[in-house]
């Protein structure tokens, strides 16, 4: 068994750890753009009821089924699955998404949460003063072009900081950022966002008051409620969100003791990832861009160069507007904040990985980080390089979107049908410190994995034109320009890569799992497989 012996420091270290996970890149730059495409007001309502009825039960589920494996000696899904199936021999297969699932995410989520420290460093510099909207958008494809290779430069600093914050473990290293990173965060967050909301119309340039693009967002639009693209959406959101689905969760709550409340700790962690996403999330971009270029304006960005776009290639020079000091303090708040809501989540996608090779291959904590940061370098290589010619979506497709919902759907099958729903509840009532609604026993039972089974197949055409790139093929078959249609096969090729890349990496791990399968049998060591 086990001879890691990690644990949480204190129980507000852990909530903000936990909220940390949630909270990242997703609640502002993910969230407007979905609510963007999905006709603003249009979107609230399906959003709001995937998070009541999918994402709060998959949080309590994946909290005490993360508690459960670790009381048996289990930090990472492929062993926490197969702790909860007695005898079939699938579970810890499938438990290898927890592990994929994090190593992919954060192969491209570090990428992108480096440059907002290169974006830091250029709000201070002075860099956007002066230059026109195309420059500031411009600027964005040199520096992810390898002008001056700052963006690399950027990137080895935040995997190494990755990396070393978790080598200093969960009470020394994540629970710190945690407890400086959030509150931080919402600072600058609220500061941005009354800023958002009380831009006037005339002043500094803006042609509307900042509360339209509010106003879009918020009065529901009950005409295209029943559209299911529109579900899928806010579905899909609530799962990058949240981070459910991904492993990493059930990874954290390994670290709680056996008679740990987990109940009112999974609602504060998502509730507080719900007050950063929808207050604060929707009260910065939207409001800001609609400010300037009105809902059309935004809504033609948005579709031109979606929420990184808005985030790194218009905000930027909107904060030129406000005069040089609330400029670089503008650059400052925003690219922090976005820093501090991506590092604590990309640590949370570390400590799968980690716990998993402590566990089954005995490795030492600081062995178990720099493995992770040197992973994550190697598969987010492609990213880095190919990022023009679509590595990175393609990773977020298949890791941020595909990979949660399968996983999601099936341990939530585990949980209340393999498992079973009664010792289900028990995990999650047992120390609970608040009495958790008994409908919440039957939602997870029918409907949450129903919803699931329902997104899951509902998001089956659209995975088979990811895989026969159709997009891509129905822009060449349209168009008549030799070197667009070259550009466009080359961009197939390197799509087809990451895609074969990301498949070795799950068969890589899948393998390992077999390895670990096999060492436990030969040490004689519990697994339910052998057992029972
Ligand atoms: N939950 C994290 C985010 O929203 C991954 O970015």
């Amino acid at each position: 068994m086990s001879k890691h012996n990690e644990s949480w420091g204190s129980r507000v270290g852990l909530v903000l750890a936990m909220a940390g996970n949630a909270v990242g890149l997703g609640n502002f730059l993910r969230f407007p753009v979905q609510a963007v495409q999905n006709g603003g007001g249009a979107f609230i309502i399906p959003y709001l009821v995937c998070f009541l009825l999918m994402g709060l039960p998959l949080l309590f589920v994946e909290w005490s089924m993360g508690r459960f494996g670790g009381s048996k000696g289990h930090h990472s899904t492929p062993f926490i699955l197969d702790s909860m199936a007695p005898r079939q021999f699938i579970w810890k297969y499938v438990g290898v998404f927890g592990i994929f699932t994090n190593i992919a995410v954060a192969a491209y989520y570090c990428y992108l949460e480096s440059w907002t420290l290169g974006y830091i460093w250029h709000s201070v510099k002075g860099t956007f003063s002066g230059m026109s909207s195309t420059e500031v958008a411009g600027f964005f494809n040199s520096y992810t072009g390898f002008e001056d290779y700052q963006n690399v430069v950027f990137w080895i600093f935040c995997l190494v900081l990755n990396t070393y914050i978790l080598s200093r473990g969960l009470s020394g290293g994540v629970e710190k950022v945690a407890k400086i990173g959030m509150p931080l965060l919402i600072a600058f967050g609220v500061l941005l966002a009354v800023r958002g909301v009380t831009l006037k119309a005339g002043s500094a340039g803006a042609e509307h008051n900042g509360t339209l693009g509010l106003e879009y967002l918020w009065t529901p639009d009950f005409s295209t409620i029943w559209t299911p693209k529109v579900w899928l959406a806010a579905a899909g959101q609530i799962f990058f969100t949240l981070s459910v689905g991904m492993g990493s969760i059930q990874c954290y709550a390994s670290y709680l003791r056996k008679r740990d409340d987990v109940a009112l700790n999974a609602m504060s962690a998502g509730w507080m990832n719900e007050f950063v996403e929808v207050v604060l999330g929707a009260a910065v971009v939207i409001p800001i861009t609609v400010g300037y270029f009105g809902i059309e304006g935004m809504g033609k960005l948005v579709s031109e160069a979606g929420g990184l776009g808005l985030g790194f290639r218009t905000l930027p020079y909107l904060f030129q507007q406000w005069g040089p000091v609330l400029a670089v303090a503008a650059g400052v708040l925003w690219f922090g904040l976005l820093f501090f809501a991506g590092i604590t989540s990309s640590l949370a996608m570390g400590t799968p990985v980690m716990g998993f090779l402590r566990d089954e291959f005995g490795w030492k904590r600081h062995s178990a980080a720099w493995g992770f940061g040197a992973i994550v370098f190697l598969l987010g290589l492609p990213t880095v390089l190919f990022f023009q010619y679509g590595a990175f979506d393609e990773y977020d497709f298949w890791a941020g979107t595909v990979s949660l919902v399968v996983f999601a759907m099936l341990e939530v099958i585990l949980f209340a049908w393999i498992f079973g729903m009664r010792k289900g509840w028990d995990e999650i009532t047992r120390g609970a410190d608040i009495k958790v609604p008994i409908v919440f026993k039957y939602i997870i039972q029918f409907i949450t994995p129903a919803i699931l089974i329902f997104v899951f197949v509902n998001s089956l055409p659209g995975i088979w034109d990811a895989i026969t790139n159709k997009a891509l093929y129905a822009e060449i078959a349209k168009t008549t320009n030799p070197v667009a249609a070259a550009a466009l096969k080359k961009k197939i090729f390197y799509v087809n890569i990451s895609r074969s890349l990301l498949l070795a990496t799950w068969v890589f791990i899948a393998l390992l799992v077999y390895l670990a399968y096999r060492k436990r049998k030969r040490e004689g060591r519990f697994t339910t497989t052998d057992v029972m």
